[in-house]
């Protein structure tokens, strides 16, 4: 659709997260749950994105950078209350207005276009998106008329007995005719119980002369709302599986799904095996064929080129890895760059941080590095070089190509005493 426009409502307190950071920004899968739902209105090619921000808004403005226009919700009164401050922003626009809560990071893209489709098709002046819950308590239910028809969305405070009982729920995302929905916004009363405008009662205003349908999401999970942290980790792990198995999918082997994290953010090659208690964080971008784990950490800023082999106990981050080196036992690896089919040793270690400030080390292709090896970083090792067992090769003191070092601090071995 071409003239839709998208309104995420990320303005509420988050009062259960018990958090100094707004809602909103709490990480799902490594990035924040504004992100997932950001990342989907970009997705479907929307232009016009304003976000709803109230409580610490400047933290939320900086997060969203210039993804989209963000408008301030100054008095937190509902979420009808909430949509009228984009009202401004949308004073040239006139077509579809999306609307999306920025705590929903499952929701996904195929239902937000069955969404879009289902208010085309019915013509309708609004469609909100639906789910059926297994336990509907504290979501608003959906009261249904003829066909797709909705004639209300009672809140969980104003339902009665009969109402309760009622398992299809509103997930808060909508598509609105944009006249339609700010005229009935301007007749919406506060809630007789929490004094709110409630966005859920223009279902009621417009079905009177209108159309207002409903659109039933296949899975349930996606119309979960964050609100609490018990919530966020249920979210994460739904989210984690989804991740995982898009990388299988796509042809990677993940050894044991139960023990393994991946973020949203990583990237990972076909043919590339992931052994058990692997964490993946991104953004990082990960080779064909490679071998990560058990019990890898694979850090930000990382870049494995194919056949990589990073092993138990690895930590690696703000790194590149060349073709076919092989990282196995105990090691970090941070601030580095390591050439094509490089051995490093057991053990080794990086020392990137002199207390103020981050280090390279660079070691270059075809090197072998000796278990116990420290580099103190900035320090560069020339292609086939080797280091001995436990040495310590300090800041500045470059290896030359193919010299060999020992020692602490480590010094060249003599001609013909190289093994
Ligand atoms: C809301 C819906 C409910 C639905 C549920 C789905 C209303 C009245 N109820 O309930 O029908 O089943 O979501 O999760 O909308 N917000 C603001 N400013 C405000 C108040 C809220 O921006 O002043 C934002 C929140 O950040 C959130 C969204 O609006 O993204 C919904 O508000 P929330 O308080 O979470 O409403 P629920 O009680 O979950
Ligand atoms: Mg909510």
């Amino acid at each position: 659709m071409s003239n839709l426009a998208c309104v995420i409502l990320a303005a509420g307190d988050g009062t259960r997260m018990k958090s100094d950071l707004p809602k909103v920004l709490h990480t799902v899968s490594g990035i924040p749950m504004l992100g997932h739902v950001l990342g989907l209105a970009e997705s479907l090619k929307i232009k016009n994105i304003i976000v709803i921000a109230g409580h610490q808004k400047e933290l939320v403005e900086q997060y969203v950078g210039g993804r989209a226009q963000v408008v301030e919700q100054k008095e937190r009164r509902g979420s009808g209350h909430a949509v009228m401050q984009a009202a401004d922003a949308l004073k040239n626009f006139s077509g579809a207005v999306l609307v999306l809560c920025g705590d929903m990071p499952l929701l996904r893209k195929e239902t937000v276009e069955g969404l879009i489709e289902e208010f085309q098709n019915s013509k309708a002046a609004a469609t909100v998106l639906t789910g059926m819950a297994a336990n509907p308590h504290g979501y608003g239910r959906i009261i249904r008329g003829s066909g797709t028809r909705v004639v209300r969305i009672v809140e969980e405070t104003s339902a009665s007995d009969v109402q309760k009982r009622i398992r299809e729920i509103n997930t808060g995302a909508y598509c609105f005719e944009k006249e339609s929905l700010f005229d009935a916004l301007a007749k919406v009363k506060p809630d007789p119980v929490k004094k709110e405008l409630y966005l859920t009662d223009t279902a009621a205003l417009i079905s009177k002369k209108k159309k207002f349908t409903g659109f039933k999401a296949d899975s349930p999970a996606e119309a979960m709302g964050i609100n609490s942290r018990k919530d966020l980790a249920t979210v994460e792990e739904i989210m984690n599986r989804r991740i995982l198995e898009r990388w299988m999918a796509e042809g990677v082997t993940i050894r044991d799904p139960k023990t393994t994290w991946i973020a949203a953010d990583a990237v990972i090659g076909q043919g590339t095996e992931v052994l058990p208690s692997t964490v993946i964080e991104g953004p990082a971008k990960i080779g064909r064929n490679c071998v990560i784990g058990p019990f890898a950490h694979i850090r930000a800023g990382v870049t494995l080129d194919d056949n990589v082999g990073i092993g138990n106990f690895v930590e690696v981050v703000r790194s590149k890895v060349g073709a076919k080196a092989l990282v196995k036992h105990l090691t970090y690896i941070g601030d580095a760059e390591i050439g094509a089919g490089v051995n490093v040793g057991a053990g080794t270690i990086t020392a990137n941080f002199d207390g103020t400030a981050k280090h390279k080390t660079v070691i270059e292709e075809g090197a072998q590095i000796g278990s116990g090896t420290i580099f103190v970083a900035p320090v560069r090792v020339g292609r086939k070089a080797k280091t001995g067992a436990g040495a310590v090769v300090t800041r500045g003191q470059d290896v030359g190509e193919g010299e060999t070092v020992v020692g602490i601090p480590a010094k060249a071995l003599k001609k013909g005493n190289a093994r």
